[in-house]
């Protein structure tokens, strides 16, 4: 009984310390924010198991509507040209200062490997987990939120051109971001911008 006793007192005397160096280092403020230094193995282990396992569940209901629509390809070049082309680059493009700058790096998605995407290599998951993201962001990593502000089709749209994106020439790629321009004004005020 008293060798009982003595064995719970030393475990949770051990994990009152633990708690308490713990706390003392989270507030010791020596941990390095900075996006410059990259995280230590174990918390950079932490953060992306809670990443992919969020990733996992929460887009694992997602029903993928046809992909290969061409119109939905078209506008969905435009906007990742507009929107995404400055982080996640695009043919051609092997850098930029927020694809360098950031951490964690936002992954080249014109690029043939992508990154922690490239290991789900099931079509059908990769476009679910995509969309999940650019609808929702990640936390605390740079990737914002665009269903804030766009509706899922326009959303889907990216999914599509996201497919294509890593076959693309400059070219190519250059042709299918294209905004379609107004038609020139035949008479009256010629009308500016869209
Ligand atoms: C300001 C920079 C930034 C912009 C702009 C941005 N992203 Fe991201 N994105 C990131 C970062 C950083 C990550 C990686 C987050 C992480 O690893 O936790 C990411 C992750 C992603 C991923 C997940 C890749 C994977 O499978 O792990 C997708 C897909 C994605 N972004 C698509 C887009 C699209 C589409 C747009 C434009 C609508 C966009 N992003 C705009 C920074 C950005």
């Amino acid at each position: 009984m008293t060798g009982f006793a003595g064995k719970a007192a030393a475990i949770i005397a051990s994990a009152i310390l633990v708690g308490a160096v713990g706390a003392g280092y989270l507030f010791s403020g020596l941990y390095p924010v900075g996006a410059d230094v990259p995280h230590t193995r174990a918390v950079l282990w932490l953060l992306q198991t809670l990443r992919e396992r969020s990733i996992e569940r929460a887009s694992g209901d997602i029903v993928v509507p046809p992909l290969d629509d061409p119109q939905l390809l078209l506008s969905g070049g435009a906007d990742y040209n507009d929107m995404c082309a400055g982080c996640h680059l695009k043919p051609g493009r092997k850098e930029s200062d927020f694809s360098v700058g950031l951490y964690p790096r936002p992954p080249n998605l014109a690029a043939r490997v992508d990154g922690p995407g490239a290991r789900h290599a099931d079509e059908m998951q990769t476009a679910r987990r995509r969309f999940w993201v650019i609808k929702h962001g990640i936390k605390a990593s740079g990737m914002p939120a665009w269903g804030r502000t766009h509706d899922d089709q326009r959303i889907w749209a990216m999914v599509a051109f996201l497919r294509r994106l890593p076959e693309l020439t400059p070219l190519q790629y250059q042709i299918l971001t294209a905004r379609k321009q107004p038609e020139p004004a035949t008479d009256g005020p010629v009308s500016v911008g869209e």
